[in-house]
C-alpha cells in the first residue's frame, strides 16, 4: 500500500474482534489500543493506521472521509442511515439481534395511550413502530436500556440481545426481532475511488479471514 489507509475501530467488542483479524494478517498496532490513551495508532504496516473512536461515531468519521474505512455494527449503520457509505463486507463478528423487549405482556399494556419506548436507536425504533402502525413516545437513552421498564420510565425497550442474560437478570423478556446484527466493513465513497488498490487489499485481507473462519 503506497497510500495510507485510515481504519476506524471502536473500543470494546469491535476492537476485540478486529485486532486478531489484523494480527493474523501480520498487522500489529505500535502500542496496544486496549490499554493506551492514544486515539491514533500507526501500525507495522506503513500503509495502515488505526483510529479508535466511539462505536456510534464510526459512520460519521467514514462518511466525512476522516477515516477511509471503518468497522461498525449493523445496528449503528441502520441508525446512521448509511446511504453515504459503501458497505462491501459482512465480517460476521459481534453478532446479536436488535429486539423489542419488556416485562411480560408489556406490548399490550398501553392500549389507550402511545407505547413508551426507551432506546438509543431512536430513528430505527421510530421506523419500526411506524411500520407496525403503533403510536409511540420514544425516550432517548445512552445505555442500560433494560433499567427503563423496571423503574416505570418506559413500557418497552429497543436494544441488542445476544445471550439474553441481561434481559433475564432484570426480569424482562424478548419480544420481536427487528434486525439480525453483525459488524460490517464500511468504506468512504471518494476513498473507494482514490485509494482503490490499498482499500481493495485491506478488504481482501478481511474477506479471506472471514472465509477461513466460516
Ligand atoms: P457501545 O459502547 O457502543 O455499547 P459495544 O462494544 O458494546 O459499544 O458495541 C459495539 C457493537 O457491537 C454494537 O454496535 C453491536 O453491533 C455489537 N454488540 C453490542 N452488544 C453486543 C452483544 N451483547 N453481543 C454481541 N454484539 C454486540
Ligand atoms: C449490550 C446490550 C445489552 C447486552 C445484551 O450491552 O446493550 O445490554 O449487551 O447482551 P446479552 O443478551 O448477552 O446479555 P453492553 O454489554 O455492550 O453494555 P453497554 O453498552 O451498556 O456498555
Ligand atoms: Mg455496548
Amino acid at each position: 500500500m503506497s497510500q495510507t489507509v485510515t481504519l476506524a475501530l471502536s473500543k470494546g467488542r469491535i476492537l476485540d474482534a478486529t485486532l486478531p483479524l489484523l494480527a493474523a494478517a501480520g498487522i500489529e498496532p505500535e502500542v496496544d489500543p486496549e490499554t493506551s490513551r492514544k486515539l491514533v495508532f500507526e501500525t507495522n504496516h506503513p500503509g495502515l493506521r488505526l483510529l479508535v473512536i466511539r462505536a456510534s461515531d464510526v459512520p460519521t468519521f467514514v462518511a466525512y472521509g476522516a477515516a477511509d474505512v471503518g468497522v461498525a455494527g449493523k445496528d449503528v449503520l441502520i441508525e446512521h442511515g448509511g446511504a453515504d457509505l459503501y458497505e462491501p463486507l459482512d465480517l460476521g463478528i459481534a453478532r446479536c439481534r436488535l429486539m423489542t423487549a419488556g416485562r411480560p405482556g408489556a406490548m399490550d399494556a398501553a392500549s389507550h395511550r402511545p407505547l413508551r419506548v426507551a432506546t438509543k436507536y431512536v430513528e430505527t425504533a421510530r421506523a419500526y413502530f411506524a411500520r407496525l402502525g403503533r403510536q409511540v413516545e420514544i425516550i432517548k437513552l445512552y445505555g442500560s436500556m433494560e433499567l427503563a421498564p423496571l423503574v416505570g420510565l418506559a413500557d418497552v425497550i429497543v436494544d441488542l440481545v445476544d445471550t439474553g442474560n441481561t434481559l433475564r437478570a432484570n426480569g424482562l423478556e424478548p419480544f420481536e426481532v427487528i434486525e439480525e446484527i453483525s459488524a460490517r466493513l464500511v468504506v468512504n465513497k471518494a476513498a473507494q475511488k482514490m485509494k482503490h488498490a490499498p482499500i481493495g487489499e485491506l478488504l481482501s485481507l478481511f474477506d479471506q479471514r472471514e472465509r477461513r473462519a466460516s
